[in-house]
């Protein structure tokens, strides 16, 4: 009945109560969100990487800080999309566990050029840094901004070796050896070597692994269509035979 009183607990003190309606949504809303978020902390595929996928290089991680810096990631993303259009142009599309090193990660949502995520050995070195003097040079029509200085800006002295103990806490696997020996490993090397080998291995490692995996299972379906052969024969045989 309409005038029948009812509890507090009951939808007609939410629908009549705005401050209440606005709580219970807000509720509603955060559980739902944490239902969906919280077990990709623990999924493994968002924090196990994927076969193929390792820590950066000290070189490569200096080189990642220059694509920050520089904004790289407002023009390009690095994250192909699960459609024909960009597997074929780009290579397989990109998943989670890619990025279980990345922090931040740099998948982006702008386009003026093209993805990244797959470039890595497209081009050559010297394609790269010619690129990265003057896109111009390689590309005519090309509307990508010159960083020229970045030849001439040297890395070494640069806290490599913080930048990996931060990462660490964060949970990239850099073993105390690695981090000492980081500093060497970018002696004289410029802010374009850095930029250059980043970009060299991006999607590398996953594109390799794919390949591997794919090698083996086709030969192991070679073994066993072969073996399937070799034992059907004599059952073929007796059944002729008798
Ligand atoms: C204003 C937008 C813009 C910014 C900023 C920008 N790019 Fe580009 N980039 C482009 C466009 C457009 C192209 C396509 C034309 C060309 O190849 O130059 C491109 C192409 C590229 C390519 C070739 C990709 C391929 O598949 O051929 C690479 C590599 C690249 N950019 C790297 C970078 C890096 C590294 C930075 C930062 C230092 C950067 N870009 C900053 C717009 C941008």
């Amino acid at each position: 009945m309409a005038n029948k009183n009812h509890g507090f607990f009951s939808h007609q003190t939410l629908e009549k109560n705005i401050g209440w309606m606005i709580i219970a949504s807000i509720l509603v809303v955060s559980f739902a969100g944490l239902v969906q978020i919280i077990p990709l902390f623990f999924q493994h595929s968002t924090t196990q990487p994927v076969a193929g996928v390792e820590p950066y290089s000290p070189l490569r991680l200096m080189g990642r800080d220059v694509y920050i810096r520089e904004g790289c990631v407002g023009c390009h993303s690095q994250q192909v999309r699960v459609l024909a259009a960009e597997v074929q142009r780009y290579g397989s599309y990109s998943v989670a566990a890619e990025s279980v090193f990345d922090h931040p990660f740099l998948w982006g949502s702008k386009r003026t050029g093209p993805d990244l995520a797959r470039v890595g050995e497209r081009n050559s070195d010297d394609w790269h840094r010619r690129h990265l003097r003057n896109p111009r040079d390689v590309v005519p029509e090309s509307n990508m901004p010159a960083y020229p200085w970045l030849q001439k800006t040297v890395i070494t002295g640069q806290n490599v070796e913080q930048r990996m103990r931060a990462l660490r806490t964060l949970g990239v696997p850099y073993t105390d050896e690695e981090i000492a020996a980081a500093p060497k490993a970018i002696e004289g090397k410029t802010e374009e070597d850095a930029l250059v080998e980043y970009l060299q291995g991006l999607g590398v490692g996953v594109r390799k692994a794919q390949l591997a995996k794919q090698a083996a299972e086709a030969k192991k379906a070679e073994e066993a269509k072969t073996s399937q052969q070799s034992s059907a024969q004599p059952a073929a045989q007796a059944a002729s035979g008798g």
